[in-house]
């Protein structure tokens, strides 16, 4: 069973999520922090999918809560449209946050074990009240329906008697429930087995398209990434590398850190002289390297790269790139 364009309510207040500047630090004591997210920007248009890609420990996970303000960054600026997010009081950014939902790793822990499937879909409208006509039964196994499961066989249960793929469903029912503007997916199918995450991702395309929603697609996997994205960014120790289109990714990316990537997928040909396996330590976010972070991995680093942060340039349209020696033009 698919989404039906029933059970998509029309769109018509998609705003664009736009982050600029956001840094989060953790302090871990004796004065010092992890740098986990240090300065990045991002734009999902509505109604597009940007995958943010990189290794674990580089901060994806923490930029995609600092968008929900989960919590808020320690500096920057997160909008939703014209509403600024990080200067919200509690119960307006509760409100706001109701329009950007998140879907997290590991399904079952992420539904309360106590409640049935019903009220678990139905709890956050519930929250903020339903004053439509279509009684909460009706709407519940519509969404149910919609995200691939049978209401007979499921609104009663719990999550424990559920499969992790099940659980991922109910979760994304949740949260469609709230008709959200911006799905947040954090690694939603690494927790589940190979056979049902091509099912999940499938489910996910589906859901943004038919309800019109943009989507943050956070995954260490780069072909997951590349195929659900319109964008992919690029994320190293705490910094954006790269944000490249995802169709030209591979034939386009320039950053050394993103080559590198590419080629550590199985079977890819490493032809691209940036490609080169070079020591694979990642530095400590409690200290990072100074000018570009990626400068104790890159096989083609120099001084200036030392001295000197690379900033974020466009190199080509909707092609940005942080890097001292790659040309302006460098994928045309
Ligand atoms: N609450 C916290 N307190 C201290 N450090 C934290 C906290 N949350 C995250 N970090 C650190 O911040 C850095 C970024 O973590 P984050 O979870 O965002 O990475 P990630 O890219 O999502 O990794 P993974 O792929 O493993 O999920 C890591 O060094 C992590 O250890
Ligand atoms: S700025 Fe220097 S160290 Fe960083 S990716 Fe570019 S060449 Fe490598
Ligand atoms: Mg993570």
């Amino acid at each position: 069973m698919t989404v039906t364009e029933q059970a998509a309510p029309a769109r018509t207040h998609a705003s664009t999520l736009t982050a600029t500047d956001v840094v989060v630090e953790f302090p871990v004591g004796r004065g010092q922090k992890v740098h986990a997210v240090s300065g990045v920007s991002l734009e999902v248009p509505p109604g597009t999918t940007l995958g943010i890609l990189g290794e674990s420990g580089c901060g994806k996970s923490t930029i995609g809560r600092a968008l929900i303000q989960l919590p808020p960054p320690d500096s920057g600026s997160v909008r939703l449209g014209d509403l600024e997010l990080t200067e919200l009081g509690s119960r307006d950014l509760r409100r706001a946050r109701a329009r950007m939902q998140i879907i997290m790793q590991d399904p079952v822990s992420a539904l309360n074990p106590r409640r049935k499937v019903k009220d678990l879909v139905w709890e956050g409208r519930s929250i903020w009240g339903h004053d439509g006509e279509t009684p909460k039964d009706v709407l519940v196994d519509d969404m149910l329906r919609s995200v691939g499961l049978d209401p007979d066989a499921v609104r009663d249960k719990h999550p424990h008697e559920l499969s992790g793929g099940q659980c991922q469903r109910v979760c994304i029912a949740r949260a469609l429930m709230m008709d959200p503007e911006v799905l947040i997916c954090d690694e939603p199918v690494s927790s589940l087995d190979v056979s049902v995450q091509a099912q999940i991702l499938n489910l996910l395309e589906t859901s943004a398209r038919s309800f019109g929603l943009s989507m943050v697609f956070i995954a260490h996997d780069v072909s997951v990434v590349k195929n659900i994205s319109d964008q992919v960014m690029v994320m190293y120790l705490g910094k954006a590398c790269e944000v490249v289109p995802s169709d030209e990714m591979h034939r386009t990316s320039v950053h050394p850190y993103t080559r590198l990537l590419l080629a550590s997928i199985p079977g890819e040909p490493q032809d691209h002289p940036h490609a080169q396996q070079v020591s694979v330590e990642l530095p400590s976010p409690l200290d990072p390297p100074s000018g570009c972070r990626f400068r104790t991995r890159c096989p083609i680093a120099t001084d200036r790269c030392a001295a000197e942060e690379p900033r974020m340039r466009e190199i080509a349209p909707g092609h940005t790139v942080a890097c001292h020696h790659v040309a302006v033009g460098a994928d045309e």
